[in-house]
């Protein structure tokens, strides 16, 4: 064992916990600094609802009995999924689950925020997509039938056991 006078000890021992702690601020600061910017739309308030659907796909709605169809439904997945054409993955991008697996991709398990959606807002931006974003138009690879099984799917995500209801504007419960 060496013998170190103890101020000298002290010191060395203080300036190396003062350099760790150093590391730990910075290591802290940039990782609080990476959730907020992953988090980007979570601090600007409450979500926000979608622009109002253009006059040609206001009056769109869903087949009424499409809503908590499971026929219905299984064929969406199947569309959502690539398994019905290969160009078409909605999952490759808002995941398998509905957990978005590319990022800016819209997360289908937020109630809050798919509530905000019309049946109509909902399927004019799957027939259209979102200009300036990833999510393109899909009109020209499925047909208006295939939108809404497709929704009548993503919808259970975060609306299971809901419709739209046009007259009260609202998601209903299905029965
Ligand atoms: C290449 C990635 C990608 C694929 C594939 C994709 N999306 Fe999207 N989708 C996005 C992104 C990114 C957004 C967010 C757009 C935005 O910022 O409003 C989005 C948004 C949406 C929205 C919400 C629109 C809005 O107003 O924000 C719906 C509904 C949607 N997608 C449905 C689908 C369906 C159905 C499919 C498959 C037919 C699909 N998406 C395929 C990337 C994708």
């Amino acid at each position: 064992m060496r013998i170190v006078p103890y101020n000298v000890q002290l010191g060395g021992y203080m300036k190396q916990s003062h350099s760790v702690r150093n590391v730990l601020l910075v290591v802290g600061l940039s990782v609080a600094g990476l959730t907020l910017t992953a988090c980007g739309g979570g601090s600007d308030g409450p979500p926000k609802p979608p622009p109002p659907a253009p006059p040609e796909y206001a009056d769109k709605h869903m087949p009424a009995d499409y809503w908590g169809n499971e026929d219905v439904i299984a064929e969406g997945k199947a569309i959502y999924t690539g398994q019905q054409n290969i160009d078409v993955n909605c999952a490759s991008c808002h995941g398998k689950n509905g957990k978005p697996v590319k990022a800016g991709a819209r997360d289908f398990r937020q109630t809050e925020h798919m509530k905000l959606y019309s049946d109509s807002q909902w399927f004019w931006r799957v027939s259209e997509g979102v200009k300036g974003t990833k999510m393109k138009s899909w009109k020209s690879k499925l047909s208006e039938d295939e939108i809404w099984k497709v929704i009548a799917f993503e919808s259970t995500f975060g609306l299971k056991g809901q419709k739209y209801d046009a007259e009260k504007k609202a998601w209903v419960p299905i029965n």
